[in-house]
């Protein structure tokens, strides 16, 4: 693995080592000392040319605990064209030595075109690129999912019933989701009103419906996506309250679901619309335990990319 740009890139055994991987390295969170040696002397940048709160900090928090340098640049308000001011500062942080580049970009593709054109030397990991792909976020939702449901089932999510709702065509973690989900064994099935569900789905491994109703008693969790206004050009449904009447989560919803199913979002969280503010803090709802998984995960792939040497992580952290 010489970059993470899509979540289909992963083998089995490679998701399921970063997933091991990640196991590992989530006790460091709950050690005083929150810290590793391993990625020493190492230049992570952080390159994001799209808003983001979490998973900028959740990537620098990674780096931070692996001991690696960080550098934030946040590109929002160049003048330069995309492609131009892409490629021009990742030449700059070559230049400056960047042994991995975490890239966040409103171009599906940005990353690819990073990576493939050599623009820099270093990892390239996909933080989102338009509504491609965000493939660390799959990764941990996968995590915490098999944290949930493994014990159901040996430690996998072999045969779990997995239900993505809500505006697809926006999502690049949909589609992350979907492919890593497959690549584990699990089914997925993506509900949304048929204006919400990109061109080219039946291609996805993965079905679809527009019946949230009809998946509650068969999911084992269920994920709740943003609707997206910001990327909306058109009115994709009637109104705020008849999308969340049909596809919104709400106490009743959620009581329909097993025992065991817990909900999912990987927020930015509009209450109200997707999830009703009492399912988001409600007791089976995972939302902020993927925050924290998330640092893990990416750590894990800091760690895998960039080669950190497992004696050096024992002297220190007891991780293999
Ligand atoms: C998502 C994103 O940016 O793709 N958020 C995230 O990374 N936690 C989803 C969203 O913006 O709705």
């Amino acid at each position: 693995m010489t970059h993470l740009l899509s979540a289909g890139d992963l083998s089995r055994d490679e998701a399921v080592r970063i997933l091991d991987t990640a196991e590992e390295l989530l006790s460091v969170a709950s050690r005083p000392i929150k810290k590793l040696p391993t990625l020493r002397g190492r230049t992570v940048v952080n390159l994001f040319f799209e808003d983001s709160t979490r998973t900028r900090i959740s990537f620098e928090a990674a780096a931070k605990r692996l001991s690696a340098d960080v550098i934030n640049f946040s590109a929002k308000g160049s003048s330069v064209s995309k492609g131009e001011s892409l490629k021009d500062t990742a030449l700059t942080l070559q230049a400056m030595g960047a042994d991995a580049v975490i890239v966040r970009h409103q171009n599906s593709g940005a990353p690819h075109r990073l990576a493939h054109a050599k623009w820099t030397q270093g990892a390239v990991i996909n933080a989102g690129d338009g509504t491609h792909e965000h493939p660390t976020q799959a990764l941990l939702d996968a995590f915490t999912m098999r944290r949930h449901l493994g014990h159901l089932n040996d430690g996998g999510l072999e045969g779990r019933n997995i239900t993505i709702v809500g505006d697809v065509l926006h999502s690049r973690v949909a589609r992350s989701n979907a492919l890593l989900l497959d690549t584990l064994g699990a089914h997925v099935t993506l509900v949304a009103p048929p204006t919400l569900l990109p061109v080219g789905v039946d291609r996805w491994p993965v079905e679809t419906s527009y019946d949230l109703d009809s998946m509650m008693e068969k999911s084992d969790v269920v994920m709740m996506l943003r609707v997206q206004q910001e990327r909306m050009n058109a009115a994709f449904f009637p109104s705020a309250r008849e999308y969340s009447r049909r596809y919104g989560l709400d106490t009743a919803r959620m009581n329909r679901l097993p025992e065991h199913a817990i909900v999912m979002h990987p927020g930015p969280m509009n209450r109200g619309m997707e999830i009703s503010a009492d399912v988001a803090d409600h007791a089976r709802s995972v939302i902020v335990e993927q925050v924290t998984n998330g640092v893990a995960v990416r750590m894990a792939v800091l760690y895998l990319l960039l080669g950190g040497s497992a004696e050096e992580t024992t002297d220190e952290g007891e991780t293999e």
